[in-house]
């Protein structure tokens, strides 16, 4: 039997598709049956101009390979217009591969306001217009797949990107959410911080990195996210160069600071300083109600300490 990752009837929309990583995504959805949106603004790195060349040469390569693909060439900002295109050519949505994106690196305090919109606009809010857009289509159908694109950058900082950075955490965030929302719906939503090859790194990865980081190495990845099989959700993952693995916050035991009755101050939270950031039997939190139920329990226990210590006191007292 074919046991292939196939996708057709599916309709696949990839914004920024015109280059880069978004590119391969597209031309790899083509190959494996979908019916594929390709989204992109035409512009330079860092948001200037636009133009259709770069959108309709990839869908040329995507028919030439006997593929079905139509462009769009407006910017994510515009989810709507950017999911009508799916809508008016092929009737439906089914996967949408936030991808688009654009630098406008500076140092911190020479960050203009400016530079910090256009980033959150592309990047944050880009993504959040599409994926809205998509998400009542998705619905109706009970099949949804989403891919977001955050970046070693937002996770870990880089110096030059505090913009960049900022929005690409908030993807992390808006991603954690939508897993969240969408579940019942079978509409699903991983994040991805890829490494790659393309015109956005070329200065900066030394030419043997730039070679060995083909963006055609991120891309199973993100076809195998986006399959009906897969039921991976709330999902982050580094991938580069064929190498991928997953990502998840760790958390100390923590210290409980406070003793039942008494006051906390700060001098308290410096004495137990090493205790609160002993990383030492950590945990990896969760979402929502267990998160404040672990919470709950921990004040059960100083609760318990209370009734110990005044339990202790009486003892004291009666002995
Ligand atoms: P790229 O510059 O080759 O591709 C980005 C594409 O998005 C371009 O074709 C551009 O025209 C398009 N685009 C820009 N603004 C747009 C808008 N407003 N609406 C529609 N299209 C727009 O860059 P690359 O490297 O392929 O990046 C793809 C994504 O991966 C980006 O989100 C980037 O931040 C992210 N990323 C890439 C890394 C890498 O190593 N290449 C590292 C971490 C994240």
């Amino acid at each position: 039997a074919d046991d292939s990752l196939r996708f057709d009837g599916r309709v696949v929309l990839v914004t920024g598709a015109g280059s880069g990583l978004g590119r391969e995504y597209a031309l790899e959805f083509g190959k494996r049956g979908a019916s594929v949106v390709v989204n992109d603004l035409g512009g330079d790195m860092k948001g200037g101009g636009k133009g259709s060349a770069a959108a309709d040469k990839v869908v040329e390569e995507i028919k030439a390979m006997g593929g079905k693909a139509v462009a769009n060439y407006d910017s994510v900002e515009n989810g709507e217009s950017v999911v009508k295109t799916a809508l008016d050519a092929y009737g439906r949505i089914d996967v949408v591969i936030n991808n688009a994106g654009i630098l406008r690196d500076r140092s911190f305090p020479r960050i203009s306001d400016d530079d910090w919109d256009i980033i959150q606009r592309v990047h944050l809010r880009g993504s959040f217009s599409v994926s809205r857009a998509a998400w009542p289509h998705m619905k109706k159908n009970n099949y949804g797949r989403f891919i977001l694109t955050t970046s070693s950058s937002g996770l870990y900082g880089n110096f030059g990107q505090a913009n960049y950075s900022a929005a690409k955490m908030g993807l992390v965030g808006m991603g954690n959410t939508m897993a969240i929302e969408g579940k019942k719906n079978n509409i699903l939503t991983n994040t991805i911080a890829p490494m790659a090859s393309s015109r956005m790194t070329k200065s900066v990865m030394p030419p043997p990195v730039f070679e060995a980081l083909s963006p055609t190495y991120v891309v199973p990845l993100v076809v195998y996210l986006c399959h009906e099989s897969c039921e991976e959700n709330g999902g982050l993952f580094e991938v580069a160069g064929g190498w991928m693995s997953k990502l998840r916050l760790e958390r100390t035991q923590g210290a409980l600071v406070r003793t039942k009755d008494g006051p906390l101050p700060a001098e308290s939270v410096r004495d137990s300083w090493e205790k609160i950031c002993d990383f030492t039997d950590a945990t990896y939190p969760v979402a929502g109600p267990e998160n404040t139920m672990l919470l709950m329990q921990k004040l059960e226990e100083l609760k318990a300490e209370g009734e110990q210590n005044s339990d202790n006191s009486e003892k004291g007292l009666t002995s």
